[in-house]
């Protein structure tokens, strides 16, 4: 949550951090602003509201503005926290005398106190924020320690060396960055300050004193670095600079990065050179466009298909065995796993429901899934043989790391499931699968959700070959029915227009249930929350069987109840069971549409509306189920007026507990 970006280089720094905004929209969109230092002035102008009211507002200032011409700069694109979603509120913020500004995602725990601890020294606050603190802090520790200095100790890189090794950056023409062994700079003050916080923080500030720099620095809270060639980016995402690099810096946790035009550098809190690693992004700026579509949302439930396609090429090898990313575990490790828990939130714990019918019996281990927010607060029993699987599309869901780091302290095994190179999810577990989904930038999850879940049936593969349940043979057969699901998908949504058109038919409903069983209950959950937040409406998923004990009530005359049924073939009891329910419902004036595997010809008689989707095994079915439902939701959302990419209230990556 939070989006931002800093830039150093030769362009207008205003431009490209603006332009990074946009791509980081998804992460905030209550108000946005930028810093740059401009004739040794810092310029601020920010904005409530999305990011056309500040593109608005410095369009608006006269063409000759120096602001323009500026080459290092900050911007934040916000998710609201602590104070209400107004311009006073707005990052960034800037010290009393005006020459330091500061942008911030996360949590300061403790500015409570260090707001005190400011106003009883006489320091006036202006905004709401836990993050002006820091501004302030900042400007008193550069006060108190005075001294220009030349570059000191850090790892750092430039443009044509290796990021991460030793070096130092800078050459003709090179910025000043402040010195940590003499302490004096921003970047000496921002890890003296850094030091005196609590909580979850990405910081990027720039001070009047030193044009030319831009200084991060992160706890719990996401940062990177683009590496371009006599340009740097710190972002909170690689989208941000994307259009310029696909050459990445991964910072870790508790480290301070200073960009000017010449190198990066990277040190901890307490100055040491910390060691980084680069990598190159796999996929480019078009990705992250629309490309025709009238929203990011529809574009990526376009690109399911081959999203699910990527995230299985390679996965098997020639001797037939399933392969992870990363594992830092043996398999030995992996055959003395005798519980599971699957951690997650949203999105992510309906693929962790449905892992678990796939895990279960797969390799016949005892399978959890737990929302993460909940998992550390129940004292949950983890020893050194639980494995623990958190999915996380961002790797960045505080809720889910916390709960994986409460995993770790206990000794569990963690397996990450992610779709982000480099993030604290995967880079905390001792094994990561990732998925290849490409980014994902509406708000609301698809093609995550889809690849989570190849993702989830790999990991139930791999358990079940490691521990030699499933035999080579087994798990390629497996595999390629995982290996057809594409095509399926794209015959899905082939056949979308009759959904569209029941989808403008819905939106006046005051309610909506969802309803299934087996794997169809957790997509019953997915098809309500992407309802619930794209379209704002009253929506609730059920386990079919639990409606006769509370929920029937709700059912009026006219509700729409979709119902997700299982195939008939195979789990016929399970298909005769679900039709009852849909006839309990029916006869009490629900609105029936069904979603049902294509030559299921029983359930047409019970139905107002009925979706067919190609046959597919049992367990593999929400891959195709779950595609009408995410269409239905955008389609309302639409209907109502709604903006389908950038949901009211929310936030794609939630980094705050
Ligand atoms: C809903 C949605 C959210 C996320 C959840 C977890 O459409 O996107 O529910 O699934 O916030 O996010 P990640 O997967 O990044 O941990």
């Amino acid at each position: 949550m939070c989006g931002i970006v800093g830039y150093v280089g030769a362009r207008s720094a205003c431009t490209v951090v603006v332009d990074g905004l946009r791509r980081l929209e998804y992460r905030g969109y209550d108000s946005a602003g930028v810093a740059v230092v401009a004739d040794d002035e810092v310029r601020v102008v920010k904005r409530a509201g999305k990011l056309t009211n500040l593109a608005k507002a410095l369009a608006e200032l006269p063409p000759a503005d120096r602001l323009r011409a500026a080459a290092s700069g900050i911007g934040h694109t916000r998710w609201a926290t602590h104070g209400a979603p107004t311009d006073r509120n707005a990052h960034p913020h800037a010290s009393a005398d005006g020459r330091v500004a500061v942008i911030h995602n996360g949590i300061i725990e403790n500015f409570a106190r260090l707001r005190d601890e400011l106003e009883a020294a006489g320091v006036e606050l202006a905004s709401d924020t836990d993050s002006e603190v820091v501004a302030h802090l900042l400007a008193a520790e550069l006060a108190r320690t005075a001294v220009p200095v030349g570059v000191g100790a850090g790892t750092s890189g430039s443009d044509g060396g290796p990021g991460g090794d030793a070096g130092i950056s800078g050459g003709a023409g090179a910025a000043t960055v402040g010195d940590g062994a003499s302490g004096a700079g921003l970047v000496a003050a921002m890890r003296a300050v850094c030091a005196r916080l609590t909580g979850a923080f990405t910081l990027l500030a720039v001070s009047a004193d030193e044009p030319g720099l831009v200084v991060g620095a992160r706890r719990n809270s996401p940062l990177v670095v683009g590496v371009g060639a006599g340009e740097y980016f710190l972002a909170s995402d690689v989208a941000a600079f994307i259009e310029h690099t696909r050459d990445a810096v991964e910072l870790g946790q508790d480290q301070v990065v200073a960009i000017t035009a010449d190198g990066y550098q990277v040190t901890d809190f307490a100055g040491a050179p910390a060691p980084t690693q680069r990598y190159h992004v796999d996929w480019d700026a078009s990705a992250a466009e629309k490309g025709g579509y009238d929203y990011f949302m529809l574009k990526e439930i376009a690109e399911q298909p081959k999203a699910v396609a990527d995230t299985l090429r390679g996965r098997l090898t020639e001797a037939g065995e399933i392969t992870l990313d990363e594992v830092r575990l043996s398999d030995q490790d992996l055959r003395d796993v005798d519980k599971i828990f699957i951690v997650a939130c949203g999105t992510a714990y309906h693929a962790g429901l449905v892992a678990k019918y796939a895990i279960e019996h797969w390799t016949r281990i005892p399978c959890e899934v737990e929302l993460a927010s909940e998992f550390r607060y129940r004292d949950p029993v983890l020893d050194r043989s639980t494995l623990v699987v958190a999915i996380s599309q961002s790797g960045e869901t505080m809720d889910t790391i916390m709960a994986l780091r409460h995993a770790k302290v206990q000794k569990a095994r963690v397996l990450a499931i992610s779709n982000t190179n480099g993030s604290t999810i995967p880079r905390e577990s001792d094994a990561v699968l990732y998925t290849h989904a490409g980014p994902e930038v509406a708000v609301a999850s698809t093609k995550a959700f889809l690849t989570q879940l190849v993702a989830c049936y790999l990991v139930g593969l791999h358990l079940a070959q490691v521990r030699g349940i499933k035999y080579a043979d087994e798990v390629g057969a497996v595999v390629a029915q995982l290996q057809a699901m594409p095509s399926k998908v794209d015959e899905v949504l082939a056949t979308m227009e009759p959904v569209r058109e029941l989808g403008r038919s819905l939106g006046s409903a005051r309610s909506v249930l969802f309803i299934g069983r087996h794997v169809g209950y957790p997509v019953a959950l997915e098809g309500a929350l992407k309802l619930k937040e794209l379209a704002y409406m009253h929506a609730e998923g059920f386990a079919a069987g639990e409606l006769k004990h509370g929920p029937i009530a709700l059912i009026d005359d006219g509700t729409p109840v979709i119902c997700v049924l299982p195939s008939p073939r195979g789990r016929a009891v399970l298909h005769d069971k679900m039709i009852s329910n849909i006839q309990e419902v029916r006869a009490r004036g629900a609105r029936v549409v069904a979603i049902a595997e294509e030559g299921d010809t029983a359930v047409a008689p019970h139905a107002d509306h009925v979706v067919y989707v190609p046959r597919t095994p049992t367990l593999l079915a929400p891959l195709v189920t779950t595609v009408p439902l995410q269409v239905l939701a955008a389609e309302i959302a639409a209907t109502r007026g709604h903006d389908v990419d950038q949901p009211r209230n929310l936030a794609k990556s939630v980094t705050v507990e």
